[in-house]
């Protein structure tokens, strides 16, 4: 149990207005969680202090090799006032996974949780109410080590931070155009691509900028090996339901294990929905749009939450998925995780966790 310093800020910031619509990440709380690591010391001077930039020297290691990871997560307020987090346990779980995949120490379960928790407390006046929003949660792990040799670093914060958010994509619950990248690759077996680390992310840039040049939102990766079969996008994992059956690139090593990835699984096999996890060769998907067998295609995720998609555009054929409308395992799975979310739906698999 962690033993956590308040320090409250004396000039807290005005909140949102009620209809603000919340442009994903750029609206910060009154407050942060911040714990420091040292080998000696291990884990020490949990905190929660007012929201400020942190100081750190120049040579720090995470500016130099990237050691670094971080989580995304919700909590949502309902409308009797209980303040829930969507299956906290499970971004624990991966965030430690991804501590040691990259030589970071790890942080006990109940205290990750406890911080949460706190944190969340602290600023539970942030939470936005209004249909689409909640509050995302980011914890991350930086080495601050100041040193330009390469090695794990000594020392590291953990910080938590908080940000009343809408949609992820500026097209909210209608459906986004995605481009296959069959250029560039993203991870490889063996890699780091199911860690959350930055360093997915900024390999992802080119193929992004390429892709929002010609119009598309998002990019989806082909396997770094034989570039034909299916990954993941990057800020999602993705599904396909193909002639009744529901389909997604099984967990390989290189693509991220998704809280929600897992939660969409778990739904559609109690709906009593065939789920099939398996590697998808690109080829198969082309071959069922042609044969009008591709339902649906939707993304998942912790921002995005259930993102249907209209298009997905490879080499030169664009497939136009459902004339670009959306699916209804789309929908009902946007309604049904956001309404257990809320705690308007009935929790049956046990996911909410009060703060
Ligand atoms: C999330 O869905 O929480 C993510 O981390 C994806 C993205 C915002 C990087």
């Amino acid at each position: 149990m962690l033993n956590i310093r308040y320090e409250k800020t004396a000039t807290p910031k005005e909140l949102p207005a009620k209809n603000d619509p919340l442009k994903f990440g750029t609206i910060f709380t009154d407050h942060m969680f911040v714990m420091d690591y040292e080998t000696v010391k291990g884990w020490h001077d949990a905190r929660i202090i007012p929201y400020q930039p942190i100081s750190l020297d120049p040579s720090a290691m995470v500016f130099h090799y990237g050691q670094e990871m971080f989580e995304g997560l919700k909590a949502y307020k309902t409308e009797d006032g209980r303040v829930l987090l969507f299956r906290p346990n499970k971004n624990i779980e991966r965030a430690n996974n991804t501590n040691r995949r990259i030589c970071i120490p790890e942080i006990p379960e109940e205290d990750f949780l406890q911080a949460i928790k706190e944190v969340v407390k602290t600023d539970e006046a942030w939470i936005p109410t209004k249909p689409g929003t909640s509050l995302y949660i980011r914890p991350f792990i930086i080495a601050t080590d100041p040193f330009l040799g390469v090695r794990p670093s000594d020392t590291y914060k953990f910080i938590i931070i908080l940000s009343p958010v809408g949609a992820y994509y500026p097209e909210g619950l209608d459906p986004v155009k995605i481009w296959i990248e069959d250029e560039y690759v993203r991870a490889v077996k063996g890699g780091i691509g199911e860690a959350k680390t930055g360093a997915n992310y900024v390999a992802s840039l080119k193929s992004q900028v390429k892709a929002h040049e010609e119009g598309y939102s998002q990019v989806l990766w082909l396997d770094g090996v034989n570039r034909k079969y299916i990954e993941e996008v990057g800020a999602m994992n993705i599904f396909f339901k193909i002639d009744g059956k529901i389909v997604t690139p099984v967990l390989n090593g290189s693509i991220l294990p998704g809280v929600t990835r897992d939660s969409v699984i778990c739904l559609c096999k109690e709906w009593g929905l065939p789920v099939e996890e398996r590697k998808i060769d690109i080829a198969e998907i082309k071959k069922a749009y042609e044969d009008g067998t591709l339902e649906e295609v939707f993304g998942s995720g912790t921002a995005a939450v259930i993102s249907p998609v209209g298009q997905l555009r490879w080499e030169d054929t664009i497939m136009q998925v459902r004339d670009g409308g959306i699916g209804e395992y789309s929908q009902k799975l946007y309604d049904t995780i956001t309404g257990i979310q809320l705690g308007k739906e009935k929790d049956i698999l046990g996911w909410t966790v009060e703060v």
